[in-house]
């Protein structure tokens, strides 16, 4: 399957058109940005990961019985998936404190929760992606009540299958932002990617942070940690 046109350049991804209407291939660049594009960087490598990774998990969720957009991966950083139109919510499922939850209510980071917490973000840059219930994303006509209900339900049940799937790599998962789409019949499915750029990922026991927050915050080591999450993948002798 060939590229076409570019429909789309985001800032870790670009998305293009192919000669069949309802398919797309993501490419995945090895830029990466926090706080709103503010803080700008390259991490070496990481668009090759993120590819791997988001295959790898799309493909587990999928035997599992989660819908997501996945067709299958045509090289070390291009994969082929189905066109969707993206809900624009962000879905963030948190087993532990940490991060935006930490700072706006006052916690450490570290706090395992009793059950998991759900959350959504109005998916608009120019907002600053600001915190929204049910309630708002339904007046402002972002989702219906059944989509709402029906991404949640598939939020919590991929939560279960990755944060199983992570123990047994010695990696907790603490945090993770996901994003649905809708397909052409309207049918909601998991869309965009799993990665340490979407997920918070601590070792089991040291409780190091192979993620993201290490590009985030400056703690130096972010090629490593991403190598070390792909490295644990790749154990998987199943994958
Ligand atoms: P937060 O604690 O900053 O709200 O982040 C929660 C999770 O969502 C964390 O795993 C990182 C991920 N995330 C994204 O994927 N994209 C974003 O723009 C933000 C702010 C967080």
């Amino acid at each position: 399957m060939e590229k076409t046109v570019q429909l789309y350049e985001g800032k870790a991804k670009k998305v293009y058109a192919t000669a069949e209407e309802g398919l797309c291939i993501v490419a995945y660049k090895d830029d990466a940005t926090a706080f709103n594009g503010l803080k700008k960087g390259t991490i070496a490598g990481k668009g090759v990961i993120n590819n791997r990774m988001t295959n790898i998990m799309m493909r587990l969720l999928e035997k599992n019985g989660v819908p997501t957009h996945f067709v299958r991966e045509l090289s070390e950083r291009e994969t082929l998936v189905r066109r969707v139109k993206i809900v624009p919510l962000e879905v963030i499922v948190r087993n532990v404190s940490a991060g935006s939850f930490s700072k706006r209510y006052g916690v450490e980071e570290g706090i395992v929760f009793a059950s998991p917490t759900v959350e959504f973000s109005y998916k608009n840059d120019e907002l600053g992606d600001p915190l929204l219930n049910t309630s708002h994303a339904l007046a402002l006509g972002l989702a219906t009540e059944k989509e709402i209900e029906t991404i949640k339900a598939l939020a919590l049940k991929i939560n279960g299958l990755m944060k199983e799937f992570w123990l047994r790599h010695g990696i907790e998962l603490v945090d993770f932002k996901l994003e649905f789409g809708r397909l052409a019949d309207g049918s909601i499915v998991l869309a965009d990617e799993i990665s340490p750029d979407t997920c918070r990922l601590w070792d089991v026991n040291t409780h190091e942070k192979l993620d993201k927050d290490r590009f985030r915050r400056d703690l130096g080591g972010v090629e490593n940690a991403y190598g070390e999450v792909m490295r644990r993948l790749m154990e998987d002798a199943a994958l």
